[in-house]
């Protein structure tokens, strides 16, 4: 096993990164400081893997709440199922809550947790690899807003991250590419290194080889730990996370939340975020290719849907957390390796990549 720490004072936490972890209960329990605990999972997640996590925790004063799964059900409705058994069963204020499921569960239950009574302990334990490589790191909740994704929440750093890997076996393959969209994203914005493995070695992770797997795990987390340490509430480097993500929140709310993966949507976002970085002077063709190239070999989509015209995804993308009195601000790469901090793009550019970025 691996240990990662997430550097931030008195709110630092560790990363465990390995295989069966969640047959070792006490990398759970450590971290719980009172009989009272809620395991918030969904109905799908639940008969895989619910019985293992109960086992651990079979000391505790344990409640259960199953959501319904999908992007679709990531709203303040869903999350008044989480308010209503804690208040049901009385839950104080050290009670702890955790989260077993992908970035949809990690994110609710993490606002959740942040909500009640003001915030209450929160353990992540994420079953995605997108969950593992992303989401349950770094502290950001929410919730959708059928105006916008992603638009409610808070920053809540939970207080340990168990990502074991040998969950993803269950995982589908279309998920699995997903989470290797947010690998790919570390490579580009900030580690040319690790976007060279990942070209040598997307075979072996598609094939699901373990070693393989769990580099590139603990490549990512190292990545993005150093981020949120650097900038924890996204003041400057931690925007550049949300490499090809306006673009993407774009597609996912203009086809329906639940169409795209949030993974799929983030592959077709960067590569339209490298066509307007190409046009911007600072990638060459060939670094387009090569980033179009290796989110193929995923198995990812690479250009965007047909019915988003330009009009349309310029109104979506207005809708963004970086942008500033209406003004469209992006992630864009000066090189493969380094992205750039968020930047006003000339309307025309980016009309541009809209109108002609995978349209032909
Ligand atoms: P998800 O949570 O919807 O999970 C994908 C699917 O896989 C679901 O059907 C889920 O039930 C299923 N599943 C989960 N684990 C499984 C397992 N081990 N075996 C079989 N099936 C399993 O999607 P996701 O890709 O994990 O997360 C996407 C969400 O994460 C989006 O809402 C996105 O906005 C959010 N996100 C948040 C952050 C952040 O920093 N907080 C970062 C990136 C993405
Ligand atoms: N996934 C973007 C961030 O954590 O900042």
């Amino acid at each position: 096993m691996k240990v990662l720490q997430v550097e931030l004072g008195e709110r630092s936490y560790p990363i465990y990164i390995g295989s069966d972890l969640l047959s070792q209960p006490e990398l759970l329990t450590q971290h719980i400081k009172a009989k009272q605990v809620l395991i918030v999972t969904n109905t799908t997640i639940a008969p895989l893997y619910l019985a293992t996590v109960l086992e651990s925790l079979h000391d505790y004063c344990v409640e259960t709440v199953i959501l319904p799964d999908g992007e679709q059900y990531k709203t303040l409705d869903t999350i008044t199922q989480i308010f209503d058994t804690l208040l049901a069963a009385k839950f104080s204020r050290n009670s702890t809550l955790i989260a077993l499921g992908g970035g949809v569960i990690g994110d609710m239950g993490g606002f959740a947790a942040a909500c009640y009574q003001r915030g209450i302990r929160f353990l992540q334990i994420p079953t995605t690899l997108l969950a593992q490589v992303d989401s349950s790191v770094g502290g950001k909740t929410g919730v959708n807003h059928p105006l916008g994704k992603n638009m409610i929440g808070a920053f809540y750093q939970p207080h340990c991250v168990i990502a074991d890997a040998s969950v993803l076996d269950t995982l589908d393959d279309r998920q699995l590419a997903a989470g290797l969209a947010e690998v790919i994203k570390y490579g580009l914005i900030r580690d040319a290194e690790f976007f060279a493995w990942l070209e040598n070695n997307m075979p072996a992770l598609l094939a699901r080889d373990k070693t393989a797997l769990a580099y590139a795990i603990e490549q990512s987390c190292l990545n993005k730990a150093q981020v949120v340490t650097e900038d924890e509430t996204e003041t400057g480097v931690r925007a550049t996370l949300n490499l090809g993500h306006t673009f993407g929140h774009a597609i996912e709310t203009g086809s329906g939340y639940g169409h795209y993966l949030h993974g799929e949507a983030v592959a077709i976002g960067t590569c339209q975020a490298a066509d307007l970085s190409r046009r911007k002077g600072w990638l060459t063709d060939a670094d387009v290719n090569r980033i179009i190239t290796l989110f193929e070999q995923a198995k990812l989509p690479t250009v965007p849907p047909k019915a988003l015209d330009s009009d349309r995804f310029l109104e979506l993308m207005a809708v963004d957390k970086k942008n500033i009195d209406g003004q469209i601000r992006l992630i864009l790469l000066e090189k493969i390796g380094l992205a750039t901090l968020p930047v006003y793009v000339e309307l025309a550019l980016l009309e541009m990549t809209l109108k002609s970025y995978g349209r032909a």
